[in-house]
């Protein structure tokens, strides 16, 4: 069995320790590795990198992991570790990554892969002359909800693709009187932070990858809640937009209108879902679920004020099965990618679609900035 050295930048942080360390990468070794096409398999070795030693040492004791450090350089110059992820707070990704490209590393990362686009298509050029693959985590499309309406894109479901409605958010707690569910790094832009960094990255390969390349974007950026209480009970004021209210205009027509909020209250189904409208049929999609309703059972509403609701709108959809098991969205990508390192299969989400997605946040807050509709020049890298 092949071993890949794995290099974890970010490992005591909510993505890097959950979503990357624990269900994916630790996954795949329980699972027996990563089979490749000639049935071999591949299983990964940790390293984990960090800047507190006795946060690191507590997260290998308690997975039984052997190989951590605070020293990323001797991490780096390591020959037996031939990939470097990173999890790390978004301003700290630019300096790590180089420094792995430099090395010689593969690399992979969560998104945003920078700040700003100039650092963004540096670093996929820096990798591109290196010559080492390089992977950006585009989870979304994992999901079983994104899954199941990709199916219906390829069934031919929809006709033509009219519109596109995203409605994603929760209400993040201010950290007063209960504590705030994520960092409070996100709602710093000198800190990284802000909804449009945060989620137009995502929206970036969700929309290029479903329905088409994104031409345009209109945003609205703002800050609803101005002060919050970080981890160590201090009230800071808040820097980034915490909610942002944008329309993508894509190829052929299609418009994508998404909203991104912290400061809403959810009456969906599901944290983010996404209503497709066509000529021929619509659907929702959520994280899981996945509903549709097709022209020939689309109902005649009337608008009459003066009547109660007629329909039962909600239950006129139809639910569209799994007929699959969808494993972690993290995992699955993890996968891709180690069997893009080891025997070259595609792997789509580099680091030049990465940098599509800092340019389209880039875009979005300058649209946002100057109050106005804002074309997407060519991709950058
Ligand atoms: N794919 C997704 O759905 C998704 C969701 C959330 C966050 N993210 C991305 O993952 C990255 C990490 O986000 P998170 O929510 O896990 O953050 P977090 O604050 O929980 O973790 C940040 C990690 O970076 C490390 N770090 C390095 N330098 C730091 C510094 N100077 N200050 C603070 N921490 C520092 C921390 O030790 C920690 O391991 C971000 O780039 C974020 O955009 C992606």
């Amino acid at each position: 069995m092949d071993t890949l050295g794995v290099v974890m930048n970010g490992v005591t942080g909510r993505m890097g320790y959950r979503q990357h360390l624990v269900r994916s990468v630790l996954a795949i070794n329980e699972q027996g590795g990563v089979e490749l096409s000639d049935g071999r398999r591949v299983t990964l070795r940790p390293v984990l990198v960090g800047r507190s030693a006795a946060k690191l040492e507590a997260i290998a004791a308690r997975h039984g992991i052997p190989d951590w450090t605070t020293d990323l350089g001797a991490a780096l110059a390591d020959d037996r570790n031939a990939v470097y992820f990173d999890a790390q707070i978004t301003n700290a990704r630019i300096g790590a990554v180089t420094r792995a490209i430099e090395a010689g590393k593969h690399v992979y990362t969560e998104k945003p892969t920078a700040e700003n686009l100039d650092d963004a298509v540096a670093l996929a050029r820096a990798a591109r002359e290196a010559g080492v693959k390089n992977g950006v985590v585009a989870d979304k499309l994992f999901l079983p909800g994104l899954l199941k309406l990709r199916r219906l894109i390829d069934g031919g479901f929809f006709g033509r693709i009219l519109s596109v409605r995203g409605e994603f958010g929760y209400w993040v707690f201010e950290g007063d009187w209960q504590p705030a569910q994520r960092p409070s790094w996100n709602y710093r832009a000198e800190d990284g932070g802000g909804i449009v960094l945060d989620m137009f990255p995502h929206w970036a390969y969700v929309l290029e990858n479903l329905f088409g390349r994104i031409e345009a974007v209109t945003a609205r950026a703002v800050t609803h809640v101005e002060e919050r209480v970080d981890e160590h009970g201090r009230p800071y004021k808040v820097t980034a937009a915490d909610a942002a209210y944008a329309i993508f205009e894509l190829a052929g027509g299609v418009v994508a209108q998404i909203n991104s909020s912290w400061a809403v209250r959810v009456n969906r189904d599901e944290l983010v879902e996404f209503q497709v409208d066509g000529t021929h049929g619509s659907a929702v999609a959520g994280l899981r679920r996945c509903r549709v309703q097709h022209r020939s059972a689309t109902p005649m509403p009337v608008w009459n004020p003066d009547l109660p609701v007629t329909e039962p709108f909600r239950e006129q959809w139809q639910e569209v099965p799994d007929n699959a098991e969808f494993g972690n969205g993290f995992k699955t990508q993890w996968e891709m990618f180690v069997r893009h390192v080891v025997e070259d299969a595609p792997f789509p989400y580099d680091l030049a679609s990465g940098a599509r997605g800092v340019q389209l946040a880039e875009l979005g807050l300058r649209s946002s900035a100057e109050g106005v509709r804002v074309e997407v020049p060519g991709a950058g890298a």
